[in-house]
């Protein structure tokens, strides 16, 4: 009976010294660990993919709220019929209706280098910092060559920070109409297309608004 009893014991320390070494171990979970989990998801495929539609108001030197503005000139840009390499500087808002005054869903901000000779091609340097729902803190960069006088412009999604890590995706940018009479403001349209961490949604494509 005492030998029983003294396996007994020795089994109950044994499940005792698992049951803390497991607590242990998930609570030292190193973040790299955490990361190869995430990882694994992507890689599993179970990546889906978010539809944003935004306006971006591109408010240009001269405005009275200007968001735009001219940073560096080249010794031909006076010259140039494209005012080849003006660098500007933008921190612009990101709405989710034309209004101005619509709700506001984060900034888009970068650099455009007026980069090509013979046409107006602007070479496009962005980031879209989302403040809103499960974006909220994500940023998208898109790079890319905008020929302006396209009446659609695409742009490859680059990359991302937050929800967006690992993306991949593009972006089509249109010209909102605008009252020719207002000077020095644009309102951009864009629809985005990006691959984002699976864990936000169940459907396969998410819009903005339901996120
Ligand atoms: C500039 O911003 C102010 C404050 O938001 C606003 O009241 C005003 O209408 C804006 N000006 C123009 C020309 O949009």
């Amino acid at each position: 009976m005492a030998k029983l009893a003294s396996i007994g014991s020795i089994l109950t320390i044994s499940c005792l010294l698992l049951f803390t070494q497991d607590v242990y171990a998930r609570k030292q979970v190193p973040v790299a660990e955490k990361e190869n989990l995430f990882l694994r998801d992507i890689f599993l495929g179970k990546e889906k993919i978010v539809k944003i539609h935004l306006y971006v108001q591109d408010l240009r030197v001269g405005h009275p709220n200007a968001t735009v503005f001219e940073v560096a000139t080249s010794s031909i840009t006076n010259t140039s019929p494209y005012s080849f390499g003006s660098i500007h500087v933008l921190d612009d808002l990101i709405t989710e209706e034309p209004d101005i005054n619509s709700r506001p869903l984060g900034r888009v901000q970068g650099l455009t280098t007026n980069a090509d000779l013979s046409t107006f091609g602007i070479h496009l340097n962005l980031n879209f910092y989302f403040t809103v729902g499960k974006l909220a803190g994500s940023t998208l960069s898109i790079l890319g060559r905008n020929q302006i006088l396209d009446d659609q412009r695409e742009f490859p999604v680059v990359g991302g920070s937050g929800i967006f890590r690992f993306t991949r995706g593009y972006a089509i940018q249109t010209s909102y109409p605008m009252d020719p009479a207002v000077a020095n403001y644009g309102v951009l349209e864009y629809t985005i297309y990006a691959t984002y961490d699976s864990k936000l949604g169940e459907s396969d494509v998410v819009e903005i608004a339901q996120m």
